[in-house]
């Protein structure tokens, strides 16, 4: 762990920030900026309804309320965070920019790759930079895996899974309804994290499938004023898929809101010198573990305790860079603003985002069509963020 006092010793100008969207992951992006990232000053929230943004900013100090207009009026905004549901990101995100600032988009960034392009198209006509959720590749941990995948820790690369397995969104969420709409589920609420996390640790996707399945029409909600009550579903909750990396990585992906419980590993990555794991994708903060091909080929002719313990632990890796935390928003932000200040590509930019909405998108016309999909963008893997180092300095 850091010393989490260093996160605020920045080297970048101070930008002026504003939060469109005053709900609930509204909390940590303000919370984890406030603490961690000096160059990040909240000026302003805002939202549809303008008294959630009033108890946003009386809660955390901020000195601006506004609704949605007001804010993108305000000249002391430069990048505006959307935070707002999925349905509503491409055309606030072309509100955004065509406001003359630069955007940090929730995912995820937009349904469809035609839709994700204009928006980037306008961005560019407008001299606007954008940056997109997930960023949990940027953390600590993955950041870490990328490090120990390079320097060769489990051979070459084969094979990842990643199983996001959960019963849903209506145990915790006070308006999970959104979650169940056209243009959400888990294929676009949880995959992002996991394809970006494959994308950025091992390079493109080319090819892709999968099936989806659709357990329940109704949605019982637990949690929140409207406890009790059901939920319509509009798409598949459960998609099991399978990708091609251009590497030639082959990938297992499961998302799923109908998953009570499961021992799947959430992320494992496979080489032929042995295996790295990883906690969760979902969060920056995470210990990888390895288990070298060597813990079992030297001790293959033994069965005492000592050589059957070797051969099935797995052996933690410390991470490389100071960890924010274990949940954490804003590092993809602050990634942004840094780029902004040396004139360089952000790592989560466009050509990343352009790559993992057209991945979405494949996977959800590949269930519906039952066929492969070919993908048509490709990117690099981003940049890595060098061991020891905070992102706003490398
Ligand atoms: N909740 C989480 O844990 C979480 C985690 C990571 C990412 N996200 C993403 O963040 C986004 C927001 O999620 P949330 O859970 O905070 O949602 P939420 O429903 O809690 O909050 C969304 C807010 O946006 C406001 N809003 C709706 N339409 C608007 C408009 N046209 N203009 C301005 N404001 C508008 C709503 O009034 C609401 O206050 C989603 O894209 C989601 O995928 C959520």
């Amino acid at each position: 762990m850091c010393n989490m006092t260093d996160w605020r010793g920045s080297a970048l100008r101070t930008y002026g920030v504003g939060i469109l969207g005053s709900g609930v992951i509204s909390r940590t992006y303000i919370a984890d900026i406030q603490k961690f990232y000096k160059a990040l000053d909240i000026r302003a929230v805002a939202d549809i309804d303008w008294r959630l943004a009033r108890t946003l900013a009386d809660e955390f100090g901020i000195p601006k309320a506004y609704v949605t207009g007001e804010l993108l009026q305000d000249p002391d905004i430069e990048i505006v965070i959307n935070l707002t549901p999925p349905q509503f990101h491409v055309e606030l995100d072309k509100q955004i920019l065509g406001a003359g600032k630069h955007l940090f988009s929730e995912k995820p960034f937009a349904p469809t790759l035609a839709e994700a392009a204009q928006v980037l198209a306008y961005a560019r006509e407008k001299g606007c930079m954008v940056g997109g959720a997930p960023d949990t590749f940027l953390c600590s941990g993955l950041q870490s895996m990328r490090w120990y995948l390079d320097a060769g820790i489990i051979g070459t690369p084969f094979f990842v899974t990643a199983n996001m397995t959960t019963f849903g969104v209506e145990t915790w969420h006070p308006n999970p309804a959104a979650f169940y709409r056209q243009g959400a589920g888990p294929i676009m609420d949880m995959a992002p994290y996991y394809l970006s996390a494959i994308v950025a640790l091992l390079g493109p996707i080319e090819t892709l499938a999968a099936f989806s399945a659709q357990p329940s029409q109704i949605r019982r909600v637990y949690a929140g004023p409207r406890a009790g009550s059901g939920i319509p579903v509009e798409l598949p909750t459960h998609y099991s898929a399978i990708a091609r990396l251009r590497s030639g990585v082959v990938v297992n992906l499961n998302v799923s809101f109908d998953i009570y419980g499961s021992n799947l590993p959430m992320f494992e990555i496979y080489g032929d010198g042995g295996t790295l794991t990883y906690p969760d994708p979902n969060f920056g903060g995470g210990t990888p573990r390895v288990y070298r091909k060597e813990q079992y080929t030297d001790t293959a002719y033994r069965n005492d305790p000592e050589a059957e313990a070797r051969k099935r632990r797995f052996y933690e890796l410390p991470e490389l860079m100071p960890r924010v935390k274990d949940y954490s928003r804003g590092l993809g932000v602050l990634d942004l603003a840094a780029a902004i200040d040396a004139g360089v590509p952000n790592r989560s930019g466009p050509e990343f985002l352009l790559h993992i909405t057209e991945a979405l998108e494949g996977l959800q016309l590949s269930a519906k069509t039952g066929s492969f999909y070919t993908m048509t963008t490709t990117c690099e893997r981003t940049r890595p963020i060098a061991p020891g180092g905070y992102p706003e300095t490398i």
